[in-house]
């Protein structure tokens, strides 16, 4: 106890650059020792049974939700609770988000979690929300976005993206990225988008 006398808080307290140097030493300790582990984990790093990279339509779908800013109101982690739980199914798990550069949890939720309205609905119930929430919902505050039906997708664009990927490991092949923007070809931002939310959180079962 003599020791933590003479060594006193009030003394560190005093001493703003002591002060600075002990909290920085201690958050990056505390830092390091939550963080690094999770680049070893499998439970963190290794993708769940059955996930696929991002099909070229799906990745166009996502480039899409970040552009129009749907995480504004929407997030996508089922945090582990039983409110969350029964309301959207089975919580969220890392190794669902391994292709996703960068993930859309989130916290903001002015709409619902998103993270496995996957297959909830039809897709003609989507194209007709995504146009008028109203018509689906009729107290929805969500804004409309007719303008993607009638946006095709520039196929071409999606050849950088996968690149990018590719070169981050996601493991794309060469003749997969030459055959994607075939794959987009005629399609418009709606389709992309649809494609991309009807994927999302299928791979665990969504009720309990
Ligand atoms: C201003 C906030 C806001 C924005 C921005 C927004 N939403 Fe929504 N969203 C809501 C609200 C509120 C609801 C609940 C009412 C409804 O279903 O329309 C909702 C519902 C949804 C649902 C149905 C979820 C369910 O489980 O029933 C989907 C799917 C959805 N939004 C997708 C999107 C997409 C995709 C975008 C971006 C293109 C987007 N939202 C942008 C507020 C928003």
């Amino acid at each position: 106890m003599k020791l933590f006398r003479n060594f006193s808080h009030e003394w560190i307290e005093k001493n703003p650059w002591l002060l600075i140097a002990l909290v920085t030493l201690v958050v990056s300790v505390g830092g390091a020792v939550e963080i690094v582990p999770l680049f070893f984990q499998r439970s963190t790093t290794e993708p769940v049974a059955g996930l696929e990279r991002y099909s070229p339509l799906r990745l166009a779908g996502r480039d899409i939700y970040v552009r129009e800013g749907c995480y504004a109101c929407h997030s996508q982690m089922v945090r582990p609770f039983r409110a969350e739980t029964e309301r959207y199914g089975h919580y969220s798990v890392a190794g669902e988000f391994v292709f996703d550069r960068p993930f859309q949890w989130g916290s903001k939720r002015t709409g619902p979690d998103l993270a496995r309205v996957g297959a909830r609905y039809s897709d003609e119930w989507h194209r007709t929300h995504l146009r008028n929430p109203r018509d689906m919902v009729p107290e929805s505050n969500m804004p409309g976005y007719p303008w993607l039906a009638q946006t095709k997708l520039a196929p071409q664009d999606i050849v950088p993206r996968l690149r990018a990927l590719q070169r981050l490991g996601d493991g794309y092949t060469d003749a997969e990225i030459a055959a994607a923007p075939a794959a987009l070809a005629e399609k418009t931002e709606e389709d992309a988008l649809v494609a991309y939310l009807q994927g999302l959180g299928t791979l665990i079962k969504s009720r309990n």
